[in-house]
């Protein structure tokens, strides 16, 4: 890929995780302003919600540091400090996740759809852990990129949102689809860049 590209792809995923991810750091705060409806109704809100929120938000904040090569190259260890709180942030904002997919109001679709999306965002962090703790750093990668493909749903669900009103279909849904649809298109994507040498290698002619 063209590195403007790239770069000007990295910037907007950039800013569009810290932009998700402050405003979700209200959680934190004392009687939490403009919860929505919906998810004040989530039976499993009381504790998990708040811890959820503050650990995924770090998860998104830190995640694209962690792909500039030159960052990386420059600074190795703060690559590995980074890389463990980005860590930490998922291997606990996950499960609280599973939690909360347990607790939505938006009955068993939106449960599973995000329940599998829990299990499959610790699965994939916990691969690229253990893959960087045994120094298998190209696998480490790409497993990396799924998961960061993953916590990316954050920012995908709430860009999502707005649709079903406009095309005049129920919020809730709309919102069952989101759970699965603000996940898939994502790990689909990270497939497509991690294939792209094999995918777009120009054709040869047969001699
Ligand atoms: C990737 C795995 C994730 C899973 C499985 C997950 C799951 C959930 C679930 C089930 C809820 C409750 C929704 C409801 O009751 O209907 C929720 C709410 C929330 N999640 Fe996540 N989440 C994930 C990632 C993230 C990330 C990366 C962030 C970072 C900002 C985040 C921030 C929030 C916030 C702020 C809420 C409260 C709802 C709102 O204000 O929009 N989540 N999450």
């Amino acid at each position: 890929m063209n590195s403007k590209v790239s770069g000007a792809l990295w910037a907007l995923m950039a800013f569009l995780s810290l932009g998700i991810a402050i405003g979700s750091f209200r959680y934190l705060l004392p009687n939490t302003p403009g919860i929505p409806p919906g998810v004040a109704g989530n039976v499993m809100r009381h504790p998990w919600l708040v811890l959820h929120a503050g650990l995924a938000a770090t998860a998104l904040i830190v995640g694209p540091f962690q792909f500039i090569p030159r960052l990386r190259a420059a600074r190795p260890r703060l690559h590995h400090w980074v890389g463990r709180i980005y860590v930490v942030a998922c291997l606990l904002g996950g499960p609280a996740g599973l939690l909360l997919a347990w607790g939505t109001s938006a009955g068993p679709v939106a449960q599973f759809g995000f329940g599998l999306l829990a299990i499959s965002w610790i699965f994939c962090t916990a691969q690229a852990w253990r893959l960087a703790m045994a120094r298998r750093i190209v696998e480490h990668r790409r497993w990396m990129v799924r998961s960061f493909a993953l916590t990316l749903a954050a920012v995908t669900l709430r860009l999502y949102l707005p649709i079903p009103p406009l095309l005049g279909i129920d919020f809730v849904e709309g919102y069952r689809a989101i759970s699965w649809l603000c996940w898939i298109p994502n790990l689909l994507a990270a497939e497509l860049y991690l294939n792209r040498a094999r995918l777009w290698k120009p054709a040869t002619l047969a001699t």
